[in-house]
């Protein structure tokens, strides 16, 4: 069984001193990098720097002006790069002189050290519509499965794992939760509850890996050395494949059962990492974020590749440009912080203020005004790609964590699965009732 991962661009809020006019939604006096500014909605442009703070630190942090509100946000080990308004790797990115254009989207794509060496995307022409594309080998973004009426599709929730899987995350998170089932966790048909594992090399001991495995948990690769700082194939592919072979050589898994992808960072190798993942017969990528919230869209149910993605769904570039016909796109639909912004890996939300921090009540609401407004209205699987870590810091997370799964658990229409499972299911749907009774995820 597989899926569920992550890492990200850790996107923390904050917000900073601004003054609202609420006639216009502008941001006024904003300590930019360029001064202390007017900023217009929707515009983005690094934070000024901090005391202590060095030019080597410039992009650490950006801002975002928001219906008359400046918020903060970092870059973690990235920088900001106006050129393509994403946090990007240092030596790539730049604040600009200028304020950058929000309102342009069609930057030139970011220029990268060395010329990408694959040939041209091939590209569908047209557009994505039930009559060009259909199950189980297409599915349109955007689109919702047919075949079972909303109130009877099972609502599926993905817990995914990003990073190595070391023995204090095993003892400390996994082992109570996904292997020995102290939380008593079970899906509708009676089976334990599945999860997925976005496995980096260093640190990572093959022995559990193997464990989760055995357990039912899916495996998949976050790349060898957490790292994407390239577009050329063959870079991609050591990376990417490279994780799978490491785990066919450590372990018993079948190498073909290493079958999700999630980019380190969220920012993808371009085109090249969707040529690997289609010739070397992946299922899927986990890579691309929703960000619903500040652009007026909702939650996507997982999608192929077959036609483009359209450049306003992927905000997290470089994004692929041509078509990967049958390879799915499990897509980081956006959580609601506490703030009312969105991100992708939940450990990326504000919560009560906060950068992921809280006590068990705060995590609790978090955890189930998303389900409940965001996700289970619809049907649409929800994702928690989250990291271990996240719930290292304090017990509090872990708790609401164990309370809200286990909430979840006594529903009988929710099922914790991996990705490849909700593809199956949308590959042979079938209502929530007869999926209780196979051994569906088992
Ligand atoms: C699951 O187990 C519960 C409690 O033992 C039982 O009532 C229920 O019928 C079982 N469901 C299925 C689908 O086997
Ligand atoms: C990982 O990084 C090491 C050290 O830079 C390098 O030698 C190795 O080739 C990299 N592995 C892959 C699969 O790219
Ligand atoms: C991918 O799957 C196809 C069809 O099953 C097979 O012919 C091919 O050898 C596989 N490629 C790799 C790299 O595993
Ligand atoms: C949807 O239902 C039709 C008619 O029963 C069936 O032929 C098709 O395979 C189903 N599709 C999926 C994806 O389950
Ligand atoms: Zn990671």
């Amino acid at each position: 069984m597989k899926s569920h991962t992550q890492s990200l661009l850790t996107v923390t809020l904050a917000v900073v001193m601004a003054t609202i006019d609420v006639t216009s939604a502008i941001c006024m006096n904003v300590p930019t990098h360029t001064g202390v500014r007017t900023m217009q909605d929707n515009e983005y442009a690094c934070a000024q720097l901090g005391a202590g703070e060095t030019s080597a630190d410039l992009g650490k942090s950006y801002l975002f002006c928001y219906q008359g509100t400046a918020h903060r946000f970092n870059c973690g080990t990235l920088r900001w790069d106006s050129k393509i308004n994403n946090c990007n790797w240092p030596a790539e990115a730049s604040c600009g002189g200028q304020p950058s254009d929000p309102g342009n989207t069609n930057d030139p794509a970011p220029s990268t050290a060395k010329p990408p060496t694959t040939t041209p995307p091939l590209i569908k022409p047209g557009k994505c519509n039930p009559q060009n594309c259909q199950l189980p080998d297409c599915f349109c973004s955007g689109a919702a499965p047919a075949n079972v009426s909303q109130q009877d599709t099972p609502m599926f929730v993905m817990l995914t794992f990003d990073d190595a899987v070391t023995t204090t995350v095993f003892s400390r998170v996994y082992y109570q939760m996904l292997v020995n089932n102290e939380w008593k966790l079970w899906n509708p048909n009676n089976c334990t509850v599945k999860s997925t594992f976005f496995v980096s090399n260093q640190y990572t001991d093959y022995s559990l890996v193997q464990i989760l495995y055995n357990n039912g948990h899916e495996i998949s690769s976050h790349t060898v050395n957490h790292t994407s700082d390239t577009d050329i194939y063959s870079e991609a592919k050591s990376e990417i494949v490279g994780l799978r072979d490491i785990v066919a050589a450590k372990t018993s898994i079948p190498p073909e059962h290493v079958r999700g992808f999630r980019v380190p960072y969220l920012r993808t190798y371009g085109d090249a990492q969707y040529a690997v993942l289609r010739d070397y017969n992946f299922t899927y990528d986990s890579s691309i974020v929703n960000i619903e919230v500040q652009a007026g869209r909702k939650a996507l149910w997982p999608f192929t590749l077959d036609y483009p993605i359209e450049e306003n769904q992927c905000p997290n570039r470089p994004c692929p440009k041509g078509s990967y016909p049958g390879l799915w796109e499990v897509p980081m639909n956006g959580w609601i912080g506490d703030n009312g912004y969105s991100c992708g890996m939940i450990d990326g939300c504000s919560i009560n203020g906060a950068n992921f921090d809280g006590t068990v009540e705060d995590f609790l609401r978090f955890f189930r005004r998303n389900f409940y407004e965001h996700f289970y209205p619809q049907r649409i699987p929800m994702h928690m790609f989250t990291h271990a870590s996240m719930f290292l810091k304090g017990p509090e997370a872990l708790e609401a964590l164990r309370i809200f799964l286990q909430e979840l658990s006594a529903m009988n229409n929710v099922w914790l699965v991996t990705p490849s499972h909700v593809i199956y299911w949308m590959q042979n749907q079938v209502n929530n009732e007869e999926l209780s009774q196979t051994s569906f995820a088992c």
